[in-house]
């Protein structure tokens, strides 16, 4: 990216999203220690280099007192972070509530649960309102630290009414928007009290991004069908002023996990995995311990291949790495209960006194350990009920070129539509489906593994998050010049 001078230009991003990429644990009055966040957006996001990049967004932790802030505030600007502070009212009504307990589940096409459908319509416009506000603050720190030329980036669902406050701010900003979840159908968005809001404020936007071209159409259509606006091939026209929409697949930074395999501490824990694990071909599942990711059917289904297998109850292993998430949201409580259930009772059922089924662990583990459990892999099962892409399946295939492991793979997450030829796909609501799958992939041969694990790794090294984001980045590359570059410069 060339200044018309013909010098190199790095452009300057500012990155907002409600989660930083790191999360802050108060040590001291005056000290604090920051952790990587778990997530998607966080991933993908430390894979973009080739920007001068600032990342706005909250900690994970609230800080009430002045001293706290400012201490946070300078731990994070070596991480070239910049705080916004939200206060516990705020986080409850905004994150646990409007975000996590409403959109979330809305745009994954989950429903709310039975007994939370009255007290969440009751406590709706209080949530909404708290909503806006929060958004409100994410947009005054943009503007405090904009500067003429920045390209503004905003993510998720946390943040549809950003656009707008900045465009009403500064109507001249470059402001983009990049949608990390599912847009789903208009015939749900349409039961959103707040649908037609949401959308105007997405429109302020100058670009808007999918992961896929069906969740893009999905937001065109929504557009178009709840607020009459006409959608155009390029986007979205209301009053002569073109939003434009696109699908961008996310990617990873598959070069860090292929150079993280010659780590010798991650060799050493290849041998030791390897070692723990002999005789028994491993299955793994990593996610967030999210509704989404359908881990009790994918447990389920797991226990009903052993049902059907009696030859494989001790040759096969499922390790299921579940970082707890969002632990304030009542649903999320039950679903860790749920799974811990499930999880005691087939090992009750099928374990032995040298071994069980299921090894299932409740929390993160460090990028090391995470890239020698997916080379060690002999088969990652996905089995989200809807997921906006999913990395995970991404950094299994990275981390798999000595193995060419099996991924099976929901249909409902984006990932399907890039890694499809190279997966098992599976319908994860049908158990028997991907009980039968997980017997195809253990007895697969070792050619058609080749050629499906060739084909998905060439894209996830081709496809990847620097691609992705300055695909993004230059998508304007027109109109950002003329800002950057007037014409008497
Ligand atoms: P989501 O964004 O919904 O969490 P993705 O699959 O797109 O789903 O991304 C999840 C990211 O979080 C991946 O980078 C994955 O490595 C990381 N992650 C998920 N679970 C764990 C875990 N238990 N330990 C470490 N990292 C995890
Ligand atoms: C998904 C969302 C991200 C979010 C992440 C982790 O990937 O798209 O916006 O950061 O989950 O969830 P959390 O609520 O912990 O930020």
């Amino acid at each position: 990216w060339e200044r018309p001078d013909g010098r190199p230009f790095r452009q300057r991003l500012l990155v907002v999203a409600n989660r930083l990429p790191v999360s802050a644990v108060r040590r001291s009055e005056e000290s604090w220690s920051l952790e990587i966040s778990a997530g998607g957006l966080v991933t993908a996001l430390l894979g973009v280099k080739e920007f001068e990049a600032r990342w706005i967004g909250w900690a994970g932790v609230n800080v009430p007192d002045e001293a706290g802030q400012r201490a946070l505030t300078k731990a994070l600007a070596e991480k070239k972070c910049i705080p916004v502070f939200l206060d516990e009212d705020i986080v409850h009504q905004y994150y646990n509530g409007y975000c996590n307990n409403i959109l979330w589940p809305l745009f994954h096409y989950i429903g709310l649960p039975q007994e939370d459908r009255l007290a969440t319509t009751r406590s709706f416009q209080s949530q909404f309102a708290a909503y806006k506000k929060a958004n409100q603050m994410f947009a005054d720190v943009v503007n405090q630290h904009y500067e003429e030329g920045d390209v503004v980036w905003c993510h998720d669902y946390h943040l549809m009414f950003l656009p707008k406050c900045l465009k009403d701010y500064n109507s001249q900003m470059k402001v983009g928007w990049f949608l990390h979840t599912p847009f789903p159908s208009s015939e749900i968005h349409r039961t959103l009290p707040s649908r037609s809001e949401l959308l105007h404020a997405v429109l302020a936007a100058d670009l808007v991004g999918f992961h896929t071209y069906d969740y893009a159409r999905h937001f065109v259509s929504a557009c178009t069908r709840i607020l009459g606006l006409e959608g155009t091939p390029e986007g979205v026209e209301d009053q002569g002023r073109l939003t434009r929409v696109a699908a961008f697949p996310i990617g990873i930074d598959s070069d860090r996990f292929i150079r993280a395999l010659e780590v010798p501490q991650v060799q050493e824990h290849i041998r030791e995995l390897k070692e723990r694990f002999a005789g028994r071909k491993v299955m793994l599942g990593v996610d967030r311990l999210d509704m989404i990711k359908g881990i009790p059917q994918k447990i389920l289904a797991f226990e009903k291949f052993l049902e059907e297998n009696p030859t494989w109850r001790d040759k096969v292993v499922l390790v299921q790495i579940a970082v707890p998430t969002r632990t304030d949201v009542p649903e999320y409580q039950k679903l860790t209960s749920q799974v811990h259930e499930i999880v005691g009772r087939i090992n009750g059922r099928f374990g032995t006194l040298s071994a069980v089924p299921i090894h299932h662990l409740d929390r993160s583990l460090d990028f090391h350990g995470l890239c020698a459990l997916y080379a060690v892999t002999d088969i990652a099962l996905v089995t989200s009920l809807r997921d906006g892409m999913n990395l995970v399946s991404y950094e299994f295939v990275a981390c798999q070129d000595s193995k060419k492991g099996v991924l099976i793979l929901s249909e409902f997450a984006g990932a399907a539509q890039s890694l499809g030829a190279g997966a098992i796909l599976v319908n994860p609501w049908n158990i028997t489906e991907v009980a039968a799958s997980i017997g195809q992939a253990l007895n697969m041969s070792a050619e058609e593994r080749e050629k499906r694990h060739r084909h998905n790794f060439v894209h996830v090294t081709t496809h990847t998050a620097q691609e992705w984001a300055e695909t993004f980045v230059r998508y304007d590359v027109s109109l950002c010049n003329q800002i950057l570059f007037p014409p008497d410069n």
